[in-house]
């Protein structure tokens, strides 16, 4: 593959000029209220945005006051193609950003889709196109609905492969669970229950599945930007890393301990906007 002839991918980031941990929705934010170090939560977003727009092109999305979740897009919504289909949050805490988002996604000439108002999605945060084959790796169990599952399909004209999480602490699937691309998967085998276990080792050859442990899944090390054969990720061990090397992929750890204190690391923090269909 000639590397150089390839397009760069466009990857959606907003700046935490107003982030902030004043609720609790997610089991790493309690306790966290008013913990943030805001200076370093800038600072360590600036790091990672600087990284990745070595090999990615970076969109910025305007912060607004009140909305401190935005910096997480991935949960703006999910897109495939030119379609977008924007975010209807569980937390009421984060449904304000909920018009801001469809707005966002229609000004960039997106084909949007709603969902109704009785259905909980949160976009790519639990929704993730495998990266061998045409499919979306689905969450649900806490901050998506199943319901969800069969309009995305139907929306998206892509087959959705229903994962139940299982964790608390993993309550989005991209927190425990990354396709990389050639159609690895870097997962935390912990958050899922066994018939969807049984869904991944039937679609990822086991020479293509690497297994994270608690501790490295605990460090969100699943929650990784991946472009290309560049993994952009908080931390993980040197056991992991050196798996991963051995396929070919080159892990960043960049600090993100502003972000983990909400749930979140560096997947959460992009939205890859580049998904081509099929
Ligand atoms: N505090 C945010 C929430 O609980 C974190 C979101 C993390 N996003 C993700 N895609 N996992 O909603």
């Amino acid at each position: 593959m000639n590397r150089h002839a390839r397009s760069r991918h466009r990857i959606l980031m907003c700046p935490p000029d107003f982030f902030s941990v004043d609720h609790a929705i997610n089991p790493w934010m309690a306790g966290n209220e008013g913990k943030l170090d805001q200076r370093l939560a800038m600072e360590q977003w600036t790091r990672l945005r600087d990284a990745v727009a070595q090999v990615a092109d970076i969109e910025l999305m305007d912060p607004l006051p009140d909305l401190p979740d935005l910096v997480f897009t991935a949960n703006a919504g999910v897109v495939y193609g030119n379609k977008a289909v924007p975010s209807h949050f569980m937390p009421k805490e984060r449904r304000p950003e909920e018009p801001y988002l469809e707005q966002w996604f229609i000004d960039h000439g997106f084909e949007v889709y709603g969902l109704p108002d009785d259905i909980g999605f949160e976009g790519a945060g639990d929704c993730l196109r495998d990266r061998g084959g045409p499919w979306l790796w689905t969450g649900y169990g806490f901050r998506t609905e199943i319901e969800a599952h069969a309009l995305l399909a139907d929306w998206l004209g892509a087959e959705v492969v229903s994962i139940k999480l299982t964790d608390s602490r993993f309550y989005h699937i991209d927190t425990c669970f990354c396709p990389l691309a050639g159609g690895y998967l870097m997962y935390f085998p912990g958050g899922f229950d066994r018939q969807s276990l049984q869904k991944i080792e039937s679609r990822i050859p086991a020479d293509k599945r690497i297994a994270v442990d608690g501790a490295d899944a605990a460090n969100f090390a699943c929650n990784a930007i991946n472009i290309d054969e560049h993994l952009f990720l908080h931390r993980a061990s040197e056991d992991l890393r050196n798996r991963l090397a051995k396929h070919g992929f080159v892990v960043h750890e960049i600090e993100l301990s502003e972000f983990l204190k909400s749930g979140g690391s560096a997947k959460c923090l992009s939205l890859r906007l580049t998904e081509p269909v099929g």
